[in-house]
Parts: C-alpha cells; sequence; structure tokens
C-alpha cells in the first residue's frame, strides 16, 4: 500500500513538472523564438552524439532527466570546440589518454588495489540499497570516517575520486551526466564472476567480470546495472579533458565547481553519502 502512495505521488508529481515544462518551452518560443531555436539546435547536435536514437531517449533528453544536459548542451558544445584538435572519442582506453594522466590513473589503481576499500566500506554500505563516498569532489579534498592519503595527493588530471556502491538488484535509470569538462573513469574494485552487473553506454555493454576499467563521456545515455545478489564497488574518477591549453580546461572545471556546489543534490538525489 505504501509503495502503491508513493507511485501515485510520484507519477502526480511526474504530471506537474511534465505541464511546467511543457508552458515553459511554449513561453520561451513565443517570446523569445531566436533563443529557443539556438537551444533546440545545441540540443539537437548534442543528443545527435548518442548511438541507436530512438523516440524514448529524444524524450529523455529534451523532457525526462536530460533537460540539465539540455540547459547545459551550449557550454558543453564549447568544451567540445576549447578541447580541439582532440576529438572526443565518447568511449576511451587508457592509452588515449594522455601521457601525464595515464600514470595518475595507473597511481590510483595501485592504492586500491593496496587498500582494502571493501572491507572498509562494508558494514556502512550493506544496509543501503545505493551509496557513495567522495574522497576528493572538483580538486577538494574530503574528510570522512576512511581516509586514503593517497587519494588527497595533488593531481595535474584527476579532479574527483570517489566509490559507488550498488547492493544486490541495484540499477539506475538511463541518465545523462551534465558536463563534457571532464571525462569519467571507472574501475570495478570487486572481483565481478557474473556478466549481469555492468554498464551501458547505448548499444556499448561493459561487463566488469571482463573489463574492470571503463572510460567514457558520460553526458552520453548511460545506464549502470548490478542484476546479482553481489555488491558492487566502482571506484569513479573525473579527469580534465585532454586539449592543448591544459590551463584553460582547468579554469572551466574550478568555474563548473562553484556552480555545481549549489547542484549537486540533484544529481546525486538517489544517492546515501557514506560518511
Ligand atoms: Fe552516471
Amino acid at each position: 500500500m505504501d509503495k502503491a502512495i508513493f507511485e501515485e505521488k510520484r507519477r502526480k508529481k511526474f504530471l506537474i513538472q511534465s505541464v511546467i515544462w511543457f508552458v515553459f518551452l511554449l513561453s520561451l518560443s513565443y517570446f523569445l523564438p531566436a533563443l529557443m531555436l539556438f537551444y533546440v539546435l545545441c540540443g539537437a547536435y548534442d543528443v545527435s552524439r548518442n548511438s541507436d536514437i530512438d523516440g524514448r531517449l529524444l524524450y529523455r533528453y529534451f523532457f525526462g532527466n536530460g533537460v540539465p544536459t539540455w540547459a547545459l548542451s551550449p557550454f558543453n558544445i564549447l568544451m567540445d570546440i576549447v578541447t580541439l584538435p582532440y576529438i572526443n572519442k565518447k568511449i576511451y582506453q587508457l592509452q588515449d589518454l594522455p601521457e601525464e594522466c595515464q600514470p595518475e590513473i595507473n597511481e590510483l589503481l595501485e592504492i586500491v588495489k593496496q587498500e582494502k576499500v571493501v572491507d572498509e566500506l562494508a558494514s556502512r554500505a550493506e544496509k543501503i540499497r545505493r551509496s557513495m563516498i567522495f574522497f576528493k569532489w572538483y580538486g577538494n579534498n574530503i574528510d570522512n570516517f576512511y581516509n586514503v592519503p593517497g587519494f588527497h595527493k595533488d593531481f595535474k588530471y584527476i579532479r574527483t575520486i570517489g566509490v559507488s556502491v550498488f547492493n544486490k538488484k541495484e540499477s539506475t535509470d538511463e541518465h545523462f551526466g551534465p558536463l563534457r569538462t571532464t571525462l569519467r573513469v571507472l574501475y570495478n574494485i570487486n572481483d565481478i564472476t557474473s556478466r549481469d552487473t555492468y554498464i551501458k553506454v547505448r548499444n556499448h555493454e561493459n561487463h566488469w567480470c571482463e573489463s574492470k576499467m571503463f572510460i567514457f563521456d558520460d553526458t552520453l545515455q548511460h545506464r549502470s546495472l548490478n542484476e546479482t545478489d553481489e555488491p558492487r564497488y566502482c571506484l569513479f574518477v573525473d579527469i580534465v579533458r585532454p586539449s592543448k591549453c591544459h590551463f584553460v580546461m582547468d579554469l572551466f572545471v574550478k568555474l563548473v565547481a562553484v556552480i555545481m556546489q549549489k547542484m549537486n543534490h540533484i544529481f546525486y538525489s538517489s544517492w546515501v553519502p557514506l560518511n
């Protein structure tokens, strides 16, 4: 019964939000048609970067949880231009990253292998469906009940370090990351034996039992799934996007940090912080 009430409330909230959003878009089209056209063009380019485009993806981007990514599409397109001639590969291998960046990632992996991350987090995480802990956030070190000194080092490329934990049979919805100032590096910490724990970026699936590392542009629609009875501990790292002018890209990341401080709750509302 509780679940039914919750679902009904959720449905009503979604309907109200949808009506407000439609009215807002119609008003913008009427009063500021040039601005609306600009946003439609930026959004069309941005969403077209996904593979396997269908009506569901388009609806999600323009009217669902992709709206913040659409709103930020002009900025993200600017990031694509600023980082030229480094074309956005969307999905990366470690060797695609700058030579100075690769040792930083490898250093984190060595730390993870030496640390007992799973043991340290398990007692708190096992009671929660989906949890996360940040060690570094946009360059700022975060102190927790569990600290890893190696994560608090100053890096040239690494800006954010955290661990996300999915308990058994826990998955996210399809969603879009908001910003392309950084790339996301994922590394699954605990050994997974089943193919049913993976990340899916449209038609590309990375099964953690086959490849522990996955690097991608998370503004593409993606989904993390754990359809097993085992928990999944995943290190997530954001690195400054490769560019000819690292200093400028780093300034953009700092600017984003200031804005994200106010908006973080929107993007991490489904997660319980471990602290
Ligand atoms: Fe995500």
